[in-house]
């Protein structure tokens, strides 16, 4: 691309071109922003067209056109607010999608907590909305900070517009904890809703496709007077950091946000019996259309809060909470084309290229088709009518095809046997009992180009390295000049480019030879690059795009080798046949036999290797991971639990002790510290004794439990 023709020397026909086409091109932004909440270019590019066309309209003011992107309300880059890390993790829910779904949640609680069938289970129900989840901060009272969800771990500093809402008190009650975070959802009603559109339309601004999007883009205003004239509502519905809770039942809480002001779901009630809450869920159900706001379905919580804190959470939702959706909402719509997308461990993905349609309140025009057999199996055909369904903020889906108005030209979609990107060969995995894998990959590995640079954006992705101003486009850019083909490569990019860089990165008209003329996007591209040479282990490790290596994976592997080096130093040997790395790895619970085969593969790999060297040669310096819990009698040791627990299940003891800082392995070894041994404890015990491992009865381990 080259650099744009400066505004001082645009021509007339000129102008009224280039405003056309920056309409037309911010236009497609905003939809892409606001309709399919997936943005295409990052906020800084966005504001540098909105420049531009306000530039050559002040030069031009007689071509301003009437759907002009300078009378639309912009966007506010992300970058603007502040970062708040959150005190306690805001978190998600799993789902539930069937009356057995929600029969198993009480079943597993159960379980969990070791509870009696003639044990009472209390739970309240109340209407999952579909808004934005906010966090509320009061000290003494008073309102201090509101942040977004964000990753769930550090979100946005949005006070000021959140104190523009009315359910939003300023202040408390006396006599609150001297700490108070509520938390719940923003949202805007569909009244409301309908009320901005039609400014919005009057305006000639874009209007908003759902309640959620106008939500999202009235509190993300940098001027609050913005979010203000917005109307915008809050239901509290959990907490985050307490200095103490001023009720032992989730039901209580929620009394007692009402009491200090908060306006709590009018259709939040407790139930005694699972029976209760699909009662409530389908008497919820009839009254969606005229509760006046969008749900997405209920929410389930464990009353008790002691069970709720015995329970604990699994990787990023409560065990105690679940969401029960609604059935997904569907639409017809034409298929156009099958296109293959090759994906960072060489997946071939068709994707469904559909006819716009608006499904759920959002356009969807691409929709996940899974597999070959998916394809096979619904035979969907090019051309076909389809249903498409979207379910939450589930990926929208390609249900079926409407057989009754079929071309009877149509096609069987074939699925192709090379890779479309690289030409190698495209093949199915077989297991060892000789059953195709769903999915067919590309045989290319690390010379197939869509592979490597689908691993660099997964490299520079949210959960891993999270670049500031280094997204999807900036990578396929850099892809594309040849400036960026692994990951190391984005640390030396500064050096390789500050004494002769690309025209675009400067300055119009500006000297070639000196740094101060980059552009300062660039400038603070590298600076954001630069701060992230210190980054926690896991998100490098997560980075690294292995095979099964997820989130909470990449956390445990962090925990496990301490380092990087060690890693990979410990995994080669792995591969070389050492049995006693090995066993260790193996005991780390859930680390299986495919996450170990899956790291050997990559670490087999000497390019692999040379590109993780490459990276710490570059300068990164990743931090390892702190223990949960430090100041604990078990912080940092590894713990073994045998027999059979009476006070609590295996899977309570094991989250208990994962909490308080310790690691939980299934075998005993030398580097073992504690074996929990209950009732009926075998040849675990014997081998402990063995090796001179402490041994705890179950009276000592729930009185460190319980500490
Ligand atoms: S409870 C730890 N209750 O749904 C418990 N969440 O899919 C956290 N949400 O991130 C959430 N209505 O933004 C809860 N009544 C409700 C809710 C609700 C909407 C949202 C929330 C959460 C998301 C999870």
């Amino acid at each position: 691309m080259s650099a744009p023709t400066p505004v001082e020397t645009l021509t007339e026909p000129e102008a009224r071109a280039e405003l056309q086409r920056l309409a037309k091109q911010m236009a497609a932004h905003d939809a892409a922003y606001y309709q399919e909440d997936a943005p295409l270019i990052s906020d800084a590019d966005y504001d540098s067209l909105r420049r531009r066309n306000e530039a050559i309209e002040r030069r031009f003011p007689t071509l301003k056109r009437a759907d002009s992107p300078s009378d639309k309300v912009g966007l506010a880059p992300n970058s603007a607010f502040g970062k708040v890390e959150h005190s306690v993790a805001m978190l998600s829910l799993g789902n539930a999608f069937t009356p057995d779904d929600v029969t198993e949640f009480d079943a597993r609680i159960r379980r969990f907590l070791n509870l009696e069938p003639d044990v009472e289970l209390a739970f309240t129900s109340e209407p999952k909305i579909d808004g934005l989840s906010a966090s509320l901060r009061y000290e003494n009272g008073v309102l201090v900070r509101g942040a977004t969800r964000g990753d769930g771990r550090v979100g946005e500093d949005i006070t000021a517009n959140l104190k523009t809402l009315p359910d939003i008190p300023h202040r408390l009650p006396d006599g609150v904890p001297e700490v108070v975070e509520v938390r719940g959802e923003v949202y805007m009603s569909g009244a409301n809703f309908a009320a901005l559109n039609e400014r919005q339309v009057a305006a000639k601004a874009k209007p908003f496709a759902n309640p959620r999007n106008a939500a999202a883009g009235s509190l993300r205003q940098l001027d609050a007077k913005i979010t203000a004239a917005r109307p915008l509502s809050f239901f509290a519905y959990t907490w985050g950091q307490m200095s103490y809770l001023p009720a032992d039942t989730q039901r209580g809480m929620m009394a007692c946000f009402e009491a200090w002001g908060f306006q709590v779901n009018p259709a939040f009630i407790g139930v005694t019996h699972p029976d209760g809450l699909l009662a409530h869920w389908a008497d919820i159900e009839a009254q969606r259309a005229s509760l006046g706001y969008d749900i997405d379905g209920m929410v389930y919580k464990v009353d008790r809060l002691d069970y709720q804190a015995r329970l604990g959470f699994v990787s990023r939702a409560p065990r105690w909470a679940i969401a029960h959706k609604f059935p997904a909402e569907q639409a017809t719509t034409k298929l156009n084309n099958i296109e293959i997308q090759v994906g960072r461990t060489g997946a071939l993905t068709p994707v469904a290229k559909l006819e716009p349609v608006t499904v759920g309140g959002v356009v969807v025009s691409n929709a996940t088709l899974h597999n070959g057999d998916e394809i096979a199996r619904k035979d969907i055909r090019i051309g076909d009518t389809v249903v498409v369904q979207r379910a939450g903020d589930v990926i929208p889906q390609v249900v079926k095809p409407v057989l009754d108005v079929r071309r009877a030209d149509s096609e069987v979609f074939v699925f192709p046997s090379l890779c479309p990107e690289c030409g190698s060969a495209a093949v199915r995995d077989v297991d060892e009992d000789g059953k195709a894998d769903v999915v067919t990959r590309c045989t290319g590995g690390l010379t197939c180009p869509a592979q490597a640079r689908e691993r660099l954006k997964h490299f520079v992705s949210r959960a891993a390295l999270d670049i500031d101003g280094l997204g999807q486009k900036q990578i396929d850019e850099f892809w594309q000049g040849d400036m960026v083909q692994a990951p190391q490569d984005i640390f030396t990019l500064q050096a390789r480019f500050e004494n002769n860089p690309p025209d675009k990165w400067l300055y119009a008209n500006g000297p070639k030879d000196k740094l101060g003329k980059l552009k300062d996007s660039v400038r603070k591209l590298f600076r954001a690059i630069e701060a992230r040479k210190t980054v926690d282990l896991d998100r490098l490790i997560f980075g690294l795009g292995i095979r099964h290596v997820g989130e909470t994976t990449a956390r445990g592997l962090a925990r496990h080798f301490g380092s990087l080096e060690k890693m990979m130093q410990e995994v080669r040997q792995i591969g070389q046949g050492d049995t006693l790395l090995r066993a260790d790895l193996e005991a780390v619970d859930g680390f299986g036999e495919t996450l170990l085969e899956s790291l050997v593969a990559f670490f087999q790999e000497d390019k692999n290797c040379e590109s993780v060297q490459a990276l710490l040669d570059a300068g990164v310096k990743p931090t390892p991971l702190e223990a949960v819990a430090q100041d604990t009698p078990i912080a940092g040791k590894t713990i073994v639990f045998t027999g059979t627990l009476v006070q609590m299940t295996r899977a309570e003891a094991k989250a208990r002790a994962e909490t308080m800082g310790a690691k939980v392995v299934g075998s005993i070894s030398a580097k073992t510290d504690f074996l929990v041994a209950g009732a009926e404890a075998g040849s675990k015990l014997t081998k402990a004794q063995g090796l001179g491992v402490t041994i705890l009865s179950e009276e000592d381990w729930v009185a460190i439990a319980t500490l």
